[in-house]
Parts: C-alpha cells; sequence; structure tokens
C-alpha cells in the first residue's frame, strides 16, 4: 500500500514511523521525508498514493492499539 510515491514510501514503513513518534505527523516526515517532495500525499487527497500520510498515520495508531 503506497503512502508517498515520490519516496517510495509503503504503509509499512510509516507504521514503524509511527511505532516511532506516534501521531507527532512532522517527526515522522523528519524520519521518512514522506510528504517532503510534491507535497501530494500530505495533503487531503493525492491521485498518485494508495492513502495519504494522514490516513496512514490514523491507520497505524489503530492498528498498534
Ligand atoms: S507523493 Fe509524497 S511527496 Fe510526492
Amino acid at each position: 500500500m503506497l503512502v508517498c510515491d515520490c519516496m517510495g514510501l509503503d504503509f509499512d514503513e510509516i507504521k514503524e514511523a509511527v511505532r516511532e513518534h506516534g501521531d507527532d505527523i512532522e517527526a515522522i516526515q523528519d524520519a521518512t521525508d514522506a510528504g517532503t517532495i510534491c507535497g501530494c500525499c500530505a495533503e487531503g487527497e493525492c491521485e498518485k498514493v494508495d492513502i495519504t500520510l494522514q490516513e496512514a498515520i490514523k491507520r497505524a495508531l489503530e492498528e498498534l492499539e
């Protein structure tokens, strides 16, 4: 499940960052560079990815509970 096309990040990589940083989106972006190139995946909608960064963080938090 692709979360950031520019950086080639999949959900598992975001989940790892969430495990470390919780819902701190800035820390997750610092750790992964997600959303730092075109910015699309960090917006509410992005056609280039399966799930946006915000959605991925939310889902990861639910799965990690
Ligand atoms: S798709 Fe994530 S920065 Fe472009």
